[in-house]
């Protein structure tokens, strides 16, 4: 798969609300305090960790690993560039929470296998593990006629992806994080320009502009939707 360079680039991934509103829903599942040691897996820009950084000012500045570094990372964390699932093998760290959001589907099966049993034994008693994925069911995320095929074949990978990552993690608790999304058509087809989700990777620079003509016409100015995550959460 090639790589995403444009994910959260100006965004609503990227919108103090929306990190305000992930937080806030990590909040109730995790408990946080000044000694939470915290690893994201496939951090992005790290916007999440940085902004718990600065709620909780952690001992231990949170991690974030990415195998793209994308401009603007953020500085108040520890960012390595390096495969998850390389740093994962190589260094016995615990912490309290590993975090994988929208990460898992970068993964082969045998490989997530791998990782999954990993991040297990690096957890801290008590820790967690948090994975949030797309919705794979009446996912609301606006798509042209290519992309919705894309975006479904690779939900419906995503669902062979959860039974291995179900059947690794055993004891699991499946809730759903739910972003009320407000964005002018204009930013929306920008943002399909510059191929901000992995279903757009692959498609040839036609098939994007012919996408961008057909949401066009299907959209008024603001589009609205609900942008709706699985979680997926394991205690140790
Ligand atoms: C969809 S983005 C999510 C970014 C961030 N977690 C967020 O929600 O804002 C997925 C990220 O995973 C990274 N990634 C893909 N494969 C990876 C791997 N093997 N190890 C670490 N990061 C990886 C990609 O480069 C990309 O930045």
């Amino acid at each position: 798969m090639k790589k995403l360079k444009n994910w959260d680039n100006q965004t609503w991934l990227s919108s103090e609300n929306y990190i305000y509103q992930f937080n806030k829903f990590l909040n109730k599942r995790v408990r946080l305090n000044k000694n939470t040691k915290i690893l994201d897996i496939g951090c992005g820009r790290a916007n999440i960790i940085s902004t718990l950084q600065k709620r909780y000012k952690f001992r231990e500045k949170p991690i974030g690993l990415d195998i793209m570094k994308n401009k603007g990372i953020k500085k108040n964390i520890i960012f390595k560039k390096i495969d998850g699932y390389n740093y994962l093998k190589n260094k016995n760290s615990k912490y309290d929470l590993i975090l994988l959001k929208q990460t898992v589907h970068f993964f082969s099966s045998s490989k997530l296998k791998v990782l999954i049993n990993i991040a297990k034994k690096r957890l801290e008693r008590g820790g967690k593990i948090l994975i949030f994925t797309l919705k794979t069911t009446n996912n609301k995320i606006p798509c042209f006629k290519k992309m919705r095929q894309k975006l479904d074949s690779s939900l419906k990978r995503d669902e062979k992806l959860f039974k291995i990552i179900e059947k690794k993690l055993k004891r699991t608790n499946v809730t759903f994080f739910n972003f009320k999304v407000n964005i002018s058509k204009h930013k929306y087809l920008k943002m399909v320009k510059s191929r901000y989700i992995s279903c757009l990777l692959d498609l040839s620079n036609y098939e994007i502009s012919k996408g961008i003509s057909e949401l066009q016409s299907k959209y008024n100015t603001q589009i609205k939707f609900t942008d709706t995550l699985k979680c997926i959460a394991y205690k140790k």
